[in-house]
């Protein structure tokens, strides 16, 4: 029964049930009427689209063109990508304009861009009128694979990254993998880092995929053939999880595989470390933690640095040799896990994840010279 009445007043136990899109749509600006996909033959609301400035000066003629064909009012604002403006700033300029064109909650916001710009639009909708509709076209591999995909929207506050947030998933998230053709290497690269992170952790034969092609997906921009199951594969595991968890009442999770000393990384290099290279330092700093428990062989590392090297992504970070600096990463994640480490390692047993609970600061040094020796071996 959702209300209760008791002696001592009234507890109500209520249920939200979410029900939300994932499609895959080749060519999504090309569409000749894109309400056919994107409003299932609801009236078309008004739209405010938040574009990523980068994606606007390469693809604004054909966005705004896009737009223009849904035959409803529509406004453009443009965010310039950067950790350092994922601020509470950037997600008020975004209401201020929704707020400006009249936008009810019978409209909606659409995000085209990175992590970045999906973070700031699902923020700014979830707090709009307490809670307005979004839709999400990705145009990185992070946000493909991971960003758009998941409930979470999160800001940096006070210097700490991803601090305040919330779960307020899009409607409708279009995943059209020709935007990442304008992407540069080191993007792509980044990209793959979540790829590896979700093999790594519940999918071997992704690793498998990456280790065969994953050099090819950078050159060629996802075009090669393996791009679809790279991708699907990706996505398919977030989603499962998701599925099971979507407020992340777990705090145990395999997703954090790679994001416990890395978000401290982001910020510290005040994004001078893209979000995924500073994943694959951390998820390599977990692999070594791994192997010197006895979770994964004692070559799991080297296997993993190796295929990092091939996908061009960084091994190591100076930053990792300060223990004040490993400290305070490692505070900060804690408070976000309710106060246990909840570390994330490669396994082998089964589940094909651990979770590392007393790691120490000695501990941690050491797997840093670890990995720094690595590193260098591999050069
Ligand atoms: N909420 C979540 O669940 C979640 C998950 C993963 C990552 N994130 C967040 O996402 C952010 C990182 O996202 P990201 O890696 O996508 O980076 P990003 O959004 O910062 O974009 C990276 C760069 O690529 C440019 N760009 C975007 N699309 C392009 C395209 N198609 N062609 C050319 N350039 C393009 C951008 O202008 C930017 O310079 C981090 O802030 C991270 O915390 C959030």
């Amino acid at each position: 029964m959702p209300l209760h009445e008791h002696s001592e007043g009234w507890t109500i136990t209520a249920e939200q049930s979410v029900t939300y899109e994932v499609r895959v749509h080749p060519r999504i600006l090309d569409v000749p009427q894109p309400s056919a996909v994107m409003d299932d033959g609801r009236l078309p609301p008004r739209r405010l689209a938040v574009v990523d400035a980068q994606v606007w000066a390469l693809y604004g003629d054909r966005i705004d063109a896009w737009l223009a064909r849904f035959d409803a009012p529509y406004r453009v604002l443009t965010v310039t990508a950067g950790e350092t403006r994922k601020t509470r700033a950037s997600v008020d300029e975004i209401q201020r304009m929704a707020i400006d064109m009249g936008l009810s909650r019978r409209d909606e916001l659409v995000g085209i861009g990175g992590g970045f710009t999906i973070d700031l639009v699902g923020l700014a909708a979830s707090e709009l009128r307490c809670g307005t509709p979004y839709t999400l076209i990705p145009t990185t591999v992070v946000g493909l694979v991971d960003a758009s995909v998941g409930p979470k929207r999160v800001i940096n506050q006070l210097g700490r990254k991803n601090l305040l947030g919330t779960y307020h998933p899009a409607r409708l998230i279009v995943l059209d993998t020709t935007f990442l053709g304008t992407l540069d290497a080191r993007g792509l690269a980044a990209g793959l880092a979540e790829v590896k992170k979700v093999g790594e952790m519940v999918d071997p034969g992704l690793v498998n995929l990456l280790d065969r092609h994953g050099a090819d997906l950078i050159t060629s921009a996802f075009t090669h053939p393996a791009s679809t199951e790279v991708v699907q594969r990706a996505v398919r595991s977030h989603l499962e999880h998701f599925a099971e968890d979507l407020r992340e009442r777990e705090l145990r999770r395999w997703p954090s595989y790679g994001h416990t000393v890395s978000p401290a990384l982001e910020m510290e290099t005040r994004g001078a470390v893209l979000h995924g290279e500073a994943v694959n330092i951390c998820s390599l700093l977990s692999s070594v933690l791994a192997a010197r428990r006895g979770h994964v062989d004692a070559e799991y590392p080297t296997r993993m640095a190796r295929l990092s090297r091939r996908l061009r992504l960084p091994l190591h970070h100076e930053l990792l040799h300060e223990p004040a600096f490993l400290e305070q990463a490692l505070g900060g994640v804690i408070l976000t896990r309710g106060g246990q480490q909840h570390w994330p390692v490669p396994s082998t047993d089964p589940l094909g994840h651990a979770f590392i609970e007393d790691a120490t600061p000695g501990e941690l040094v050491a797997a840093s010279e670890h990995l720094r020796a690595l590193a260098r071996e591999l050069t």
